[in-house]
């Protein structure tokens, strides 16, 4: 039996990984992402009895069972499904890495090292959770600050720029620290002015503080 009672259950996408922009046929650009915090989030949703969709971009993780799973590569596939997914949405989470930039042009054929130097041309990628905000809705929308510095102003200008609901503010000091599965130390700004500062824990138990904010939410 679920934990969810059926009127509680709510529709959560949530989004996860890296995304790969390419530059050839053989070669691409991308982040240390490695998906954990956003796999985390969906199997705890999923945990609690909720209809939970997880797009992911490439990781070495397993997919959780029972979650409607849509893989994508690049930021703009990634923005496609999401755009899809998001319609039935209660509640989205966006905790990939999506890549801010990437090759103009993926070249055809595969770049030859034949020259000393290469010039790549890179244009903005559209940022998903920006445009999720401007037809927000009654939709919870949580997104992820990761910072190397002014942890709070940065993710709150995050908030207020991306009509969020919550943001995850994630201090970056050491890269270690912060991918994979270490043990996160993040803050939760709402956009009400809330402001929790969470106490080191593991991605999991994050995961747990994070949904337990978004649905108190008004969905
Ligand atoms: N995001 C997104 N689409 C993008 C880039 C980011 O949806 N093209 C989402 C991420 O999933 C995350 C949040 O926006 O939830 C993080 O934004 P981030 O990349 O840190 O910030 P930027 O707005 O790109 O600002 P900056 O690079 O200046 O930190």
């Amino acid at each position: 039996m679920s934990l969810t009672a059926k009127r509680d259950r709510k529709r959560i996408l949530v989004t996860a990984g890296p995304t790969r922009e390419n530059i050839d046929p053989v070669r691409f650009m991308s982040n240390h992402s490695t998906g954990v915090f956003g796999y985390a989030i969906a199997s705890e949703a999923k945990k609690r009895g909720h209809v939970v969709t997880l797009v992911s971009g490439p990781t070495a993780l397993e997919r959780p069972k029972g979650v409607k799973f849509v893989a994508v590569e690049s930021a703009l596939d990634m923005m496609r499904s999401v755009m899809r997914e998001a319609k039935n949405a209660d509640c989205v989470i966006m905790a990939a890495a999506v890549a801010d930039w990437r090759p103009r042009k993926a070249a055809k054929n595969k770049i030859k090292k034949g020259s000393a130097s290469v010039k790549l041309e890179l244009v903005k990628n559209p940022d998903i959770l920006a445009e999720l905000g401007k037809k927000k809705g009654n939709k919870v929308l949580v997104g992820f600050a990761l910072e190397t510095e002014d942890l709070i102003k940065n993710a709150l200008k995050k908030l207020k720029a991306k009509n969020l609901d919550i943001v995850i503010a994630n201090k970056l000091s050491k890269k270690s620290a912060v991918f994979g599965n270490n043990p996160a130390k993040i803050a939760i700004l709402d956009r009400f002015g809330a402001k929790e500062e969470v106490r080191a824990g593991s991605k999991a138990r994050m995961a747990q503080i994070i949904l337990d904010k978004a649905l108190a939410f008004n969905i």
